[in-house]
């Protein structure tokens, strides 16, 4: 089997772009690559595991495609098998557009940025909905001490991934990981009780 990524996006206009823009070799060897990126191992579980949040993509009945948000606290991406995630779907504005796009096809593409390290992993594969009859897998999903209603969850059966090069990827912090920069910077001594010594000692 082929690298499963590149098997399921390089359709025949891909390639044919490739051929014209003369990449069309050194593709088509990735299509025969002996990583065949459909199971994750030890670095995509990794990145996985400490993500604060991923870009979904579904196709709606007209082919429009749709991207949305998801976030959460980080391991709020569950590994359940070695190509299958779960997350919990958070009550939100109610247009249920991802969730109604995903009655109709389940096909689900999935964006992870880790912006402070410039890297990136992206997926494809097919969603499945966990609802309230299956409480026991969505009470595994909620994110424990989480301000956020959990509405359903999702399991994505991954397909195949791949990673990008760190090209154009502008770094970025959360609030987490710069606060301690923050506290060094705005170190305050609390000097009341001196100050009131020498008030009183004056006066
Ligand atoms: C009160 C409220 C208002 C929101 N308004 C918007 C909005 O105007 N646009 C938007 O993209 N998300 C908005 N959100 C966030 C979305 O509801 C949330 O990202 C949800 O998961 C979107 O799912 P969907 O786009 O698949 O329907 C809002 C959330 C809440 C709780």
């Amino acid at each position: 089997m082929a690298h499963n990524y590149a098997k399921l996006m390089f359709t025949d206009a891909v390639k044919h772009l490739q051929e014209e823009n003369g990449s069309r070799k050194s593709y088509a060897r990735t299509e025969t690559d002996e990583h065949h990126n459909n199971v994750f191992g030890v670095k995509e579980i990794q990145f996985l595991i400490n993500a604060d949040s991923f870009y979904m993509a579904s196709v709606n009945e007209n082919g429009w495609p749709y991207v949305q948000h998801r976030g959460g606290p980080k391991g709020f991406v569950k590994i359940v098998d070695e190509n299958v995630i779960a997350f919990a779907d958070y009550a939100g504005n109610k247009q249920y557009i991802s969730a109604g796009n995903f009655r109709t096809n389940n096909q689900v593409s999935l964006f992870f940025m880790d912006y402070r390290n410039k890297r990136r992993l992206k997926m494809v594969g097919r969603i499945q909905t966990v609802d309230e009859s299956d409480i026991n897998l969505l009470n595994k999903l909620e994110p424990v001490g989480y301000r956020a209603r959990v509405e359903r969850g999702y399991l994505v059966s991954v397909l195949g991934f791949d990673w990008n090069c760190p090209q154009h990827i502008t770094p970025r912090y959360t609030r987490e990981e710069i606060q301690p920069l923050i506290d060094t910077l705005a170190y305050y001594q609390d000097d009341t009780e001196n100050a009131e010594n020498i008030l009183n000692q004056a006066g």
